[in-house]
């Protein structure tokens, strides 16, 4: 399957620069992409991006929706604003929506149920802390995780799915999980998957990961088995280390 490498932008960007970051990263890469390519920037850049982007192969996601579509949520983006502004895909559940914003299991899986129903691909964040690993937590942490997320739906709406396996203790830490941490990792999320769902629809769910990704890591982590692609933060600001990023797929 094709691998799918996301730039996670967080709080970072302007209107400016998503619109030169996306023309750098245009004259960087050729047309035909080794894999596909989704940029997140903020909410405010969506829009201005989506017009640049129309010209290109690259795609849109939002980092966060209401699971709500509209209403009295001051200060919140439906689901409907993201669509309108370009996006097909959406990250849910990111850790640090959970950890500094109180985001919930249930509050997420409410989010990816309205954001499949409205035919937006969910880029569902799961991961565990570094004591969670050190106590050997870690299998119970992603299951539980994944059972509370994806609860109520049936595999047939999950298949486009996207899950993010990023382990807290690599995010923004320069900490990147070995080869055989990943390795053991992904594969323990994709047999779990072909447990609890159909086995041949469970393969088509793409498993990502996240956590300290740079243009030097890249390549060998996109070679590891039930590694389906990337989701980059602080290296996907730079659109040249980006681009590196993706041509190692
Ligand atoms: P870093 O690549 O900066 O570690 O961030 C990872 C991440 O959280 C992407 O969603």
């Amino acid at each position: 399957m094709q691998k799918l490498i996301i730039a996670n932008w967080k709080m970072n960007g302007t209107v400016q620069d998503a619109i030169k970051w996306i023309a750098e990263l245009q004259k960087r890469l050729d047309s035909i992409l080794p894999s596909e390519v989704v940029v997140a920037p903020p909410f405010t850049a969506l829009y201005s991006a989506q017009v640049i982007l129309q010209e290109t192969p690259f795609k849109l996601a939002g980092q966060n929706m209401h699971w709500e579509s509209t209403g009295a949520f001051t200060g919140e983006v439906s689901p409907l604003f993201l669509k309108e502004a370009g996006c097909q895909y959406v990250i849910l559940g990111h850790s640090e929506r959970r950890s500094i914003f109180g985001e919930t299991d249930e509050g997420i899986n409410k989010k990816i149920i309205t954001a499949m129903t409205l035919d937006l691909i969910p880029i569902f964040c799961i991961g565990e802390t570094e004591m969670e690993r050190q106590e050997g937590q870690m299998g119970f942490i992603l299951e539980n995780q994944i059972r509370k997320g994806l609860k109520g739906l049936h595999i047939h709406d999950i298949s486009d799915l996207v899950i993010a396996y990023e382990p807290i203790w690599a995010i923004g830490t320069g900490l990147t999980a070995t080869p055989s941490q990943i390795e053991e990792t992904h594969g323990y999320i994709r047999n779990f998957l072909e447990k609890f769902y159909d086995a041949p629809m469970a393969r088509k769910i793409r498993i990502l990961y996240g956590g300290s990704v740079n243009e030097n890591n890249a390549g060998v982590i996109l070679k590891i088995k039930n590694v389906d692609g990337l989701l980059v933060g602080g290296a996907s600001l730079d659109a040249q280390k980006f681009a590196k990023i993706v041509k190692s797929g």
